[in-house]
Formats: C-alpha cells, sequence, structure tokens
C-alpha cells in the first residue's frame, strides 16, 4: 500500500496535469482561431502530453494499491494578447509545475517511499526538457521580432516543432 501522504501528493499533482491539458488545449484553441496554425499544431500535442502525464501519474498510483482521483478544475483563462503572451505563460506554467514536482519528491523523501522517488525521476527529467523547449520558442520569438512577420516566422518554426514530435501515446503504459 502506498503511504497516504505521497498518494495525496500524487493526487494533487494528477490535477495538475490535468489542468495543464486543458490550459495547452484552450491556448492550442485561441491560436487556431487566431490564424496560428503552427502554434496550435504545438499547443494541441502538448496537450496530449499532459494528458500522458497525468495518466502515468493514474496508473502508478492505482497500480500501488492508491487510488486516484479526478478533481474538480478552475476554468483556464481565453483570452490571450499574442503568440509571445501565450508562450511567457506557458514558460510561467511549467516553472509552476517543476516545484511542484519537487514537493512531492520531497514528500517521498520525508515518507521513505523511494520507490515513488526513482518514479518521479521521469518526471524531473521531463521539466528539463520541457523547461528547455519553451526556453528555446521564447528565445526564437525574441530573435524575430514581435511584429506580424516575427509572429508569421515564429508560427511555421512551430509548425516545423510540431511535426517533429514523436507519435503521443495516451494508452495505459
Ligand atoms: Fe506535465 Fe508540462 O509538465
Amino acid at each position: 500500500m502506498i503511504n497516504k501522504n505521497v498518494e495525496k501528493a500524487i493526487n494533487v499533482q494528477i490535477k495538475k496535469e490535468d489542468y495543464s491539458s486543458r490550459l495547452y488545449l484552450q491556448m492550442a484553441s485561441w491560436c487556431e482561431v487566431n490564424g496560428l496554425g503552427g502554434a496550435a499544431n504545438f499547443l494541441y500535442a502538448q496537450a496530449e502530453e499532459e494528458r500522458e502525464h497525468m495518466l502515468k501519474f493514474v496508473h502508478y498510483l492505482n497500480d500501488r494499491g492508491g487510488f486516484a482521483k479526478m478533481m474538480e478544475l478552475e476554468q483556464p483563462p481565453f483570452e490571450f494578447k499574442n503568440v509571445i503572451d501565450i508562450f511567457e505563460q506557458v514558460m510561467k506554467h511549467e516553472e509552476y509545475i517543476t516545484a511542484s514536482i519537487n514537493e512531492v519528491y520531497e514528500v517521498t523523501l520525508n515518507e521513505k517511499d523511494y520507490t515513488t522517488g526513482s518514479f518521479l525521476q521521469w518526471f524531473i527529467n521531463e521539466q528539463i526538457e520541457e523547461e528547455s523547449t519553451m526556453r528555446t520558442i521564447l528565445d526564437k520569438i525574441n530573435l524575430v521580432g514581435k511584429d506580424k512577420a516575427g509572429y508569421f516566422h515564429i508560427d511555421k518554426e512551430l509548425e516545423a516543432m510540431a511535426a517533429a514530435r514523436p507519435e503521443t501515446n495516451t494508452a495505459a503504459e
């Protein structure tokens, strides 16, 4: 049986991954109706990836004798200024998720649940990658310039990045 405090921390993290997926889905939808097809594709894929993260936690918790619960979610914001605004918010959100994963890790250390600690390593590495991807996108946005031509260029880049992503797999692992 998994430790109760670890179970609670994972359930909170499940909620956050679930919210991340909805947040990126909302951003993707905004991009789609605002002529940013590349950014939309990138963010739709990112939303799927967050759902995959959530499922990883769900299966892990249930496999360890816990019970994954779907909690109520707040409505994500749906008004954005432009693609820069969106990716600045994505960056901030990913930093928040990184801090949150570290908090769950701390709970596993306090409770001496080293199995869950080792399970969390995957997420710790994933966060390094996600933050680095988002930083690269923000750097590119700064390079191409914050105007209409720049937005067009960055949308093409995001289209290419979305196409280069490995297929997301939401099935149980
Ligand atoms: Fe599930 Fe983007 O962290």
